[in-house]
């Protein structure tokens, strides 16, 4: 197992996204002591002490390191060596001529995460992972996961040699069962949704004293994901986009994506965030409903408000990656995405079918259903007026089409 992790001494630890009570860096209960569950963290830094060092030096010097981990000013930790279990990151921003054309949107840009070491964006969040797992000395790693969050978790933990124990919903495609177990990870197949696979795992992480990779649930691991913001920011020389699309399930990729643009306004280097729109599946849409539901008062509802809004449903989507009928995260997506001035919009399974279409004659990008998502939302919101000719938008691609070739 590897060591060589530190601090950042400018992570001050947690807050409730419920009642907002926080809790310093040694806490090691995941969710909020009082809220339980629902009670979901988030990791906070001394936004000022970062500004005032930025002052007088970047904090992510063109010297540093190409992975996420050049972003470590703003995580809340890094490991020392570099290291096929937690080198990630540094995807391409692609310019796509063709596709902008045919939409009639110049300055589109796509974020390709497909090209990751387990093919999606949870590489990301697996490599915090993996660094927190060095830094507290723990070699037993459990998720729940409809897929790719588990095969990440396979990948990298292959490479760093820690033991992981992955709960998986009935419907989970073969090519992503094959990956779990191929890298040697111990799978339980869940009779049940992933709705289900995600409560059995929490139960026993607890009862075992595992530590949790499931995103929704350790607070840490979207630190992992903000990176795909502040990536996207630092190719744009931190000149927000106006738009950012991006697949939803669990909210955890949306809701981190926000919080990465939003941190970066919090330390003086960018003057505005974009509006991050949440793209879910039609057959698979509770935030996406609530908020068409709440309307002009979506951005102005309390936490307990979000939480009685946000109704589960039984999810059914080709998506099977955002097939998720109780958002975990719902209530960090929600309220970050209305700070952005964002929303959350659903689109069919066939409007997702027809953006993976897209994206691989006209970009050369091949994306899973759920990784097409947010090009789907695009055309949905460019045809709705929400999306101008001139607006600067980045998609998010957010797995690869080879890990469910049968849906297409
Ligand atoms: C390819 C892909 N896109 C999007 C998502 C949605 O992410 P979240 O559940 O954080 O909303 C997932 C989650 O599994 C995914 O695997
Ligand atoms: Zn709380």
């Amino acid at each position: 197992m590897l060591t060589s992790v530190t601090l950042n001494p400018h992570w001050t630890g947690y807050r409730c996204v419920l009642c907002g009570e926080t809790f310093d860096t040694g806490w090691r209960g995941f969710v909020c002591g009082g809220c339980g569950p629902e009670g979901i963290l988030d990791a906070v830094y001394d936004y000022d002490l970062i500004a005032s060092d930025h002052a007088r030096r970047s904090p992510f010097p063109a010297s540093s390191r190409a992975d996420l981990w050049r972003f470590a000013p703003l995580l809340p930790m890094k490991p020392e060596d570099p290291h096929g279990c937690w080198s990630v990151g540094d995807t391409p921003l692609h310019a796509p001529q063709r596709l902008r054309e045919h939409l009639e949107l110049p300055h589109l840009l796509l974020k390709d995460d497909t090209g990751l070491p387990s093919a999606s964006l949870k590489d990301r969040a697996t490599a915090m992972a993996m660094a927190d797992c060095a830094r507290l000395g723990v070699e037993h790693v459990a998720a729940a996961s409809t897929g790719n969050a588990a095969a990440s978790l396979a990948v990298l933990a292959a490479r760093a040699g820690v033991r992981t124990t992955i709960y998986v919903p009935a419907s989970t495609p073969k090519a992503k069962l094959a990956q779990l177990e191929l890298h040697g990870a111990e799978v339980v197949r869940v009779d049940g949704t992933y709705d289900e696979a995600f409560d059995l795992s929490v139960r026993e992480t607890v009862a075992h004293g595992w530590y949790s990779r499931n995103c929704a649930y350790n607070p840490l691991l979207v630190e992992g994901k903000k990176t795909v913001a502040l990536e996207i920011a630092h190719a744009l020389e931190y000149r927000a986009p106006d738009a950012v699309f991006v697949p939803t399930g669990d909210g955890c990729i949306v809701s981190s994506v926000a919080k990465g643009f939003e941190e970066l306004v919090a330390v003086g280097l960018a003057d505005s965030v974009p509006a991050v729109f949440g793209v879910q599946a039609e057959g698979a849409a509770p935030l996406a409903r609530a908020w068409a539901a709440a309307g002009e008062r979506a951005a102005e509802m309390s936490p307990a408000e979000v939480l009685a809004a946000v109704a589960p449903v039984v999810p059914h989507t080709l998506a099977d990656s955002i097939c998720v009928g109780v958002p975990r995260n719902r209530l960090k997506a929600w309220s970050r995405v209305a700070t952005t001035g964002g929303g959350f919009l659903s689109v069919t399974d066939e409007e997702i079918v027809a953006a993976i279409g897209l994206m691989c004659r006209l970009a050369g990008v091949w994306a899973e259903p759920s990784g097409a998502a947010g090009m789907a939302g695009l055309v949905k919101a460019r045809g709705a007026g929400l999306i101008g000719p001139h607006d600067r938008v980045v998609v998010l691609v957010t797995g690869h089409g080879l890990k469910d070739p049968r849906a297409t």
